[in-house]
Formats: C-alpha cells, sequence, structure tokens
C-alpha cells in the first residue's frame, strides 16, 4: 500500500508532546503519558498521530531546534519509549509521523559546534552557511523582524545564516544562483549542500526502522535559498523529489507531509499532500477570528465559522478547487488549528458553535487533522506566558494553543502531578474548563460529536477524499454534497438560516443539530449542522 493510499482515508491527530500528559510527574508531557492515553486516541477514531519534534534540543523553539536527530529528548522518554508507542498504537490501529526539522539545526548541534569551533571552511563542505559580512542587500527577516545573518559567537569569524530564531542556524543546502563576489553561495551540488541531503535520508531511516509511518516536513521548500524565493521554491522541491526516489526503493510507502503547499514544478510531486496551514488565508477565513492576536501573514476578515455570519467559504473553496483542478485526487491536509496559532474554540467562538466547524472538518474532501483538546472544545487561552519562544512578537502568542490538555477535574486538569508552578504551561484557569472525563459519556458533549463523525467517515467512503465535492449553497448555510449520495450542511452563525438545495422525503439523517427540512427546503437553527443520505439529486 502506498502511503497516499492509508493518508487518503485517514484522519490525523497532532500532539504536542509538552502538553499531552505528563507521566512522570516533571510538568512536562512525555511518550509514556501518550502511551498510557492511547486508548482514548483510538477512541476518537484517529488513524495516525502527528508529533512536534520530541527530539533532543535546548528547545529555544519548543524542539524546532534540534541537538540531536537520532536521539528522543530525555525530557520526552528513550528511544525505546518511542518504538514502545510505535507499537502500541499500531495495535490499536495508529500510525505515527515524526516532525523532521529539515532546515536547520539548534547552535547545540554538533555540526554547529564543529563549524562554530574551526577556523574556517570545513574541507568537506560547510553544512551551514557562513560570510564574512552579510550582502548589503539583506537576506529575509524572522517574524520578529531581526536580521537573517547573525554574529559568530566565535571562534568562526564572520556571521551565520539562520532560519527563525538566532539559536536555529540554516542549514546548506545551497543557492539558486552563486556568485563569486559572494563566495559562501554555494551551489546545490557543492559538497555541503550534498552531505545535508545525505544527513536527511540517514536522519528518516534511522525512524523508519524504528517503525514510524513518516514525517511532517518543517520549512519544506525552503531548503535552498536564493534571491528569487520561487526558484529557491522550486530547487528546495527537487531535493524533496530526491529523497522521494530513495524512499520509493528503500521505504515503500513512507507519507510526507509538507509544511505547507508543495510548489508546482511540472514534475512529479514528491510530498504525498498539501497542507492548507492555519497561518495561510484559506484557513484564516474559515476559522481565524483574531482572537490570538494579528499575524503578519493574511489581512483580518471576517471568519466564516463565527456567528455574526459576516465570513465566506469562498477563499478556501476556491483553493481547493484549484488544487483538485491542477491535480485531480491531489490530497490536501485542513486542521482544526495547529501549535503555531490558535484554536477552534478561540475568541469570541464559544464551545456550542464548534458543532458545525467539526462537522465540516470531518466531513468534506480533504484530510482532517484534529490538533489535541479541540475534539473537547478546549480554548485558545489569550495571555499565556512565552514559553520556549512561543511568544514571536508583540501581537503573535503561540502559547495561549499549547496549554496542558485537560483530562479531568483533579489537579492540573489530571495533567500532571507536579506544581502548577512547575507546568509547562499554566492550565486554563476558567472553572468552566471542558475536559475529557465530563465529556466522556455525554451524548451531547463536543467529543461525543467527533466520534460520531470519525466513525461516519470510517463508514462512509463518500465523506473521505476520493468522492467528489459539490457545493451546493455557499454562504449560510453552506451546504455541499459529497459522493453524489450525501449531504452536509453546516450553519456556525447565530442565525438561522435555510437553503433551498434538497428533496426531503429521500433524507435520512445520520447526525443533526437544529435541522428542520420541509418541502425542498434545508433549515438550520444558529449553530446547527446535518449530516443526510440522499437518493436524489439536489434541486437547482
Ligand atoms: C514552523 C513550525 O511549525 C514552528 O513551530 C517553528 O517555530 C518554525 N517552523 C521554525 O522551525
Amino acid at each position: 500500500m502506498s502511503g497516499a493510499d492509508w493518508l487518503a482515508d485517514a484522519v490525523l491527530y497532532e500532539i504536542y508532546p509538552q502538553s499531552f500528559a505528563d507521566s512522570d510527574g516533571d510538568g512536562i508531557g512525555d511518550l509514556p503519558g501518550v502511551i498510557a492515553h492511547l486508548n482514548y486516541v483510538a477512541s476518537l477514531g484517529v488513524d495516525a498521530i502527528w508529533f512536534n519534534p520530541c527530539f533532543a534540543s535546548p528547545f529555544v523553539d519548543a524542539g524546532y531546534d534540534v541537538s540531536d536527530y537520532l536521539r528522543i529528548a530525555p525530557r520526552y522518554g528513550t528511544n525505546d519509549d518511542l518504538v514502545r508507542l510505535v507499537d502500541a498504537a499500531r495495535a490499536r490501529g495508529i500510525r505515527v509521523i515524526l516532525d523532521l526539522v529539515a532546515g536547520h539545526t539548534s547552535v547545540e548541534h554538533a555540526w554547529f559546534q564543529h563549524e562554530l569551533n574551526a577556523s574556517g571552511p570545513d574541507p568537506l563542505g560547510d553544512r551551514y552557511v557562513w560570510c564574512e559580512e552579510p550582502p548589503a542587500a539583506g537576506w529575509g527577516s524572522d517574524l520578529a523582524g531581526t536580521p537573517a545573518w547573525v554574529r559568530s559567537p566565535g571562534p568562526r569569524p564572520g556571521y551565520y545564516l539562520k532560519n527563525f530564531f538566532d539559536a536555529q542556524p540554516a542549514l546548506n543546502f545551497g543557492w539558486t544562483e552563486v556568485d563569486p563576489a559572494e563566495p559562501w553561495r554555494d551551489g546545490t551540488d557543492a559538497p555541503g549542500p550534498r552531505r545535508n541531503v545525505e544527513s536527511l535520508k540517514e536522519i528518516l531511516a534511522f525512524w523508519l526502522d524504528r517503525g514510524v509511518a513518516g514525517f511532517r516536513v518543517d520549512m519544506a521548500f525552503s531548503l535552498v535559498k536564493g534571491y528569487d524565493g520561487e526558484a529557491a521554491q522550486r530547487r528546495s522541491a527537487a531535493i524533496w523529489r530526491e529523497i522521494r526516489d530513495w524512499l520509493d526503493v528503500s521505504y515503500p510507502g513512507t507519507v510526507l507531509i509538507p509544511e505547507g503547499r508543495e510548489p508546482r514544478t511540472g514534475q512529479r510531486l514528491a510530498f504525498d499532500a498539501d497542507f492548507l496551514l492555519v497561518i495561510y488565508g484559506e484557513h484564516a477565513s474559515l476559522f481565524d477570528n483574531g482572537g490570538a492576536g494579528l499575524l503578519p501573514f493574511h489581512p483580518q476578515r471576517p471568519a466564516y465559522f463565527d456567528a455574526d455570519g459576516a465570513g465566506s467559504t469562498d477563499l478556501f473553496v476556491g483553493a481547493w478547487e484549484a488544487i483538485q483542478a491542477d491535480d485531480p485526487g491531489r490530497l490536501v491536509l485542513l486542521s482544526s488549528a495547529d501549535h503555531d496559532f490558535d484554536r477552534l474554540c478561540c475568541g469570541p467562538r464559544t464551545a456550542e458553535q464548534l458543532g458545525a466547524a467539526l462537522t465540516f472538518l470531518l466531513t468534506w474532501g480533504t484530510v482532517p487533522c484534529l490538533y489535541y483538546g479541540d475534539e473537547i472544545g478546549m480554548r485558545y487561552v489569550p495571555g499565556s506566558p512565552d514559553v520556549e519562544g512561543a511568544v514571536c512578537n508583540p501581537t503573535y502568542n503561540r502559547a495561549g494553543c499549547r496549554t496542558p490538555m485537560q483530562w479531568d477535574r483533579s489537579a492540573n486538569a489530571g495533567f500532571s502531578t507536579a506544581e502548577p508552578d512547575r507546568l509547562y504551561l499554566p492550565i486554563d484557569p476558567d472553572p468552566e474548563r471542558p475536559t475529557v472525563a465530563d465529556q466522556e459519556d455525554d451524548p451531547a458533549s463536543t467529543l461525543a460529536l467527533v466520534r460520531r463523525l470519525t466513525a461516519l467517515r470510517r463508514q462512509v467512503p463518500a465523506l473521505r477524499t476520493r468522492s467528489t465535492t459539490e457545493v451546493l449553497h455557499a454562504s449560510y448555510p453552506f451546504v455541499y454534497r459529497r459522493g453524489g449520495t450525501h449531504v452536509v450542511a453546516v450553519n456556525p452563525r447565530r442565525e438561522p438560516a435555510t437553503a433551498q438545495v434538497i428533496s426531503i422525503d429521500t433524507a435520512e439523517v445520520l447526525v443533526a443539530q437544529g435541522l428542520r427540512l420541509s418541502a425542498d427546503t434545508l433549515a438550520l437553527d444558529g449553530f446547527g449542522y446535518a449530516v443526510l443520505a440522499v437518493r436524489t439529486t439536489a434541486a437547482d
């Protein structure tokens, strides 16, 4: 089976390892904690877990600064724990996907320390990009707006190029243009870049040999640098095609998911899917109500899934249809939220509004990815403290979506036995915060709805990715038909909404809240949703 085959039918679950379950009482989540909760994860009806990086790291950027790719961070456990986790998950039909930070390391990585302590270029080729003086034109900046070249703390003289924070030196995968005036720009076939590509393969092989199913690749398309950003992305994609060719022979079926959209180069695609990220406008137009602060990435616009009903699905549907038109059958991942921004329950959005959004997420033709805690409606916690690089700038705080999982009403919401001040991040202080225990046996809960929808998606191929998706009514309610046999309608706004789209006498109601069917009119109360099996075509 190719990786894309199982991914097409999958529901993913993103676990931020710091915040899921702490088994040893140090205040930080760990792999044995995840193992202890695998029955819960399985009960969600998900098929794969995506873990944020869990490798050795000084955690300047929450683990996206790796100091040893081949070692699980001691705070999460051991490499053997990861193997135990993979085996225990497989026994429940769940695959494990790790996060590969391909474009940069920590300054503490042995590769960087080696070059930092040298007096000049490595005769085998530099793994990082070093220059004597930064080019006058400058080169990019991070989200905090700081320069991309960092003065070397020595002994090596000059500056190194970083990718994100100063403590994340960019690995050298070469440049699209070489220029004798700027000798630090290696071509992509120079020894340093080639060493790094070969090292990526070794890292992948190491973890694939331990049973993982694939990788989400951080900053996948900025490996190669260049003053022409699009050309650089295309060259980065070429590296991934090389890696895909090697995987197809050595580890067939490995799933590769990029951070973002794979550039179209006219060549075959290396990744199994595109990821419509939270920071992209399409995702934002559905869910982002500004509750996590303003991002520099996209203009603020009303979110479709907000109560005032001022948003639109057009941007999202347009992007999704464009991908399908260019690459029929291409898988597209859509997440409820992720570790870099907000949550589904964010800003003014309340728990009662989540049903419509989750119904959409789990019945559209994309591959759904649930962010841990969204299945119980955990909220983005404003004002959470800056931990491990969570606050990128004064208006962009990622900590609020990284707070500990809320298991029950015991101390620390059942996340940890540590003193509260030792927790990775404070628990949501709201006394009414949702918990798994409270929702476990409540058929009206968000958790019950998620389980119902994932079960339905498993039973009904028409609700997965390999069947057609036709929009029957844009705006409110948003109504679409899947596979010719099922109709989904969601009304995330506060006011009721109606659409004349379906002959009701042939409908079987599979999931519904606030649904009223009469003649050929489908009406949904405010915050309503419905999944219907239909036997007739939609009305005009
Ligand atoms: C994207 C990751 O999702 C984010 O958390 C990280 O800070 C940057 N890449 C840098 O690795």
